[in-house]
């Protein structure tokens, strides 16, 4: 884990996903993976307090620098938003656990909705070279998908709108079954009903005594979940989760989980895992 001041190099709204924001940071860059975050500093004094995690949205080696897709939803995503190109941004990271591509998979299908397609695309943008790759993004509208031409050319994208404005008319789970029987990986990031959705297709998938194209597949997904977070350091325990192994802290064990350790009924994030 490094603290590192980043520099911004450049900032951009995408649409109402949010601001998209590059970094200069080397010595995070040179260690980060997909699915990891870092810890932002939310401004200069202290106020707010707490630091707010952000997936890595974009990681370039080469050129150091990280990209950041921050929603503004309260007062620290909203400073960090409002930064310009030259303005120092206090780094924590990497951390947390990463997607894991296994090396034997020729078709990889990436699940996103929301600023979950962080780290969906840092493996479109990684893993498209390699394999087959398409992402299936889901949004309320159009104006909350991620733009087609931000994706490498090789990437297959699939969009679902749920006003119909864009793409197939219903969620991601709505287009996800044609696709199961296509892939031989699943990683999924986003809002935490989407993933619970993924989570009852396996429980149907396990249940099933007949053959389920695509069973394998499902049974064996990864998914990254986002949850209300303090220290990020393994210490508060403000960002547990509920897991079959027992409570789950977001923050070290996480954010990246088997889709099946991932107990859902356990309880939304912003609850706090279980009680004895
Ligand atoms: C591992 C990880 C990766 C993340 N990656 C991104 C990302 O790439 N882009 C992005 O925009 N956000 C991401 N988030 C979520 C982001 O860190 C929080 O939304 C953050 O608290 C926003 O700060 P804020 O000051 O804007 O809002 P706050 O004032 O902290 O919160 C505003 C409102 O949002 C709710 N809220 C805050 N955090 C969460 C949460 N995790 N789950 C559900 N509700 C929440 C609060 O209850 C409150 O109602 C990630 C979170 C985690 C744990
Ligand atoms: S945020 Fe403190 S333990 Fe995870």
């Amino acid at each position: 884990m490094i603290l590192e001041t980043g520099r911004v190099v450049s900032t951009e709204q995408v649409a109402d996903l949010g601001t998209l924001i590059v970094v200069s940071a080397p010595l995070v860059a040179s260690r980060a993976h997909a699915g990891q975050f870092v810890h932002v500093r939310p401004g200069e004094r202290f106020d707010p307090l707490l630091r707010r995690p952000y997936s890595f949205n974009g990681i370039d080696r080469r050129a150091g620098e990280i990209e950041l897709l921050v929603k503004p939803l309260g007062p620290g995503g909203g400073w960090i938003a409002e930064r310009h190109p030259g303005d120092a941004l206090d780094l924590l990271g990497p951390l947390g656990t990463s997607f894991v591509v296994r090396r034997a998979t020729t078709h990889l299908l990436l699940v996103a909705g929301g600023t979950g397609i962080a780290p969906m695309k840092v493996l479109a943008e990684q893993e498209s070279a390699r394999r087959n790759v398409t992402l299936v993004m889901g949004g309320r509208t159009i104006h909350h998908l991620w733009p087609a031409h931000r994706l490498p050319l090789a990437v297959e994208y699939v969009t679902t709108t749920e006003d119909g404005s864009f793409g197939v008319r219903g969620r991601v789970t709505d287009a996800l079954p044609s696709y199961l029987t296509w892939a031989d990986q699943l990683c999924a990031c986003g809002p935490w009903p989407m993933l619970a959705a993924i989570g009852r297709l396996r429980e149907e998938a396990a249940r099933a005594t007949t053959v389920v194209p695509g069973k394998d597949v499902v049974m064996d997904a990864q998914i990254a979940v986002e949850q209300h977070m303090g220290c990020a350091m393994g210490v508060c325990r403000a960002c547990v989760i509920v897991t079959e192994h027992g409570n789950a802290r977001v923050c070290r064990e996480g954010p990246v989980f088997s889709l099946g350790d991932v107990r859902f009924e356990g309880g939304e994030p912003a609850t706090v895992g279980l009680t004895a």
